[in-house]
């Protein structure tokens, strides 16, 4: 098996000691991205959050020193990437304020309507059936809460980033999509008041979708 395959394999899921080593490189590689995807949405310091797919926990870390008052939860269906997130977030664990679980976005271990904020950094790809998992994530979030989408593979205007993308979407076998696809499979799970935004050159992608009140 090549390098690339290699690493797509884990980025996927995260396994074993290569697996903590891509785990925590995620962390540092998709920081910029996540900073400039967390600028389009208010972090209220009081709301509950969580991260699906939190693979080494950076976003964790990210929102457990904004959200005071909050809690911010995570998930991952690799136990190398759960351990990694509660090795980062260790302090914030102790402290009450985070809490990590393995388990799939099909099947979110939370009651109806309890998150202000879902996101998913660099995770969508992987969800098994898009549209059922959406649905499910609608179901935790809390009338008017909003789940967060932000990606760097995405079908974009920039053709060098657009081949780009398509290349690893290709080598994962796993699907990226247009701006007007977001839309459209946000829409079809129930979100409302869908906004994307793009930044060109990097071809990153943000998507947000709100639960209707
Ligand atoms: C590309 S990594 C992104 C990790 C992190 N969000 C980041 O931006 O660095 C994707 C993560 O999603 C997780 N994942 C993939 N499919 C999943 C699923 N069905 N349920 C929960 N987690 C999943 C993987 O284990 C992996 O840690």
């Amino acid at each position: 098996m090549g390098f690339k395959q290699k690493l797509v394999d884990q980025v996927r899921k995260p396994s074993g000691r290569l697996g903590k080593i891509i785990a925590k490189g995620m962390n540092k590689g998709h920081a910029k991205l996540a900073v400039w995807g967390l600028s389009h949405v208010i972090i209220d310091p009081n709301y509950i959050i969580l991260d699906i797919g939190c693979g080494g926990g950076g976003n964790i870390e990210r929102y457990a020193k904004m959200v005071l008052n909050g809690k911010i939860y995570g998930i991952d269906y690799s136990g190398t990437a759960v351990y990694i997130s509660k090795e980062i977030n260790k302090r914030y664990i102790e402290q009450g304020i985070v809490e990590i679980y393995q388990g799939s976005v099909s099947s979110l271990p939370f009651t109806d309507n309890f998150f202000n904020l879902i996101s998913g950094f660099e995770a969508y790809y992987f969800w098994p059936d898009l549209t059922r998992d959406l649905k499910e994530i609608y179901r935790v979030l809390k009338p008017n809460g909003h789940l967060i989408l932000v990606n760097e593979g995405y079908i974009s205007n920039n053709e060098k980033k657009r081949n780009k993308a398509k290349k690893w979407s290709k080598l994962g076998n796993f699907p990226i999509h247009t701006p007007e696809e977001y839309r459209k499979f946000l829409g079809e799970a129930g979100f409302s008041n869908i906004q994307i935004s793009e930044e060109y050159k990097k071809g990153w992608i943000t998507a947000i979708g709100m639960k209707k009140l």
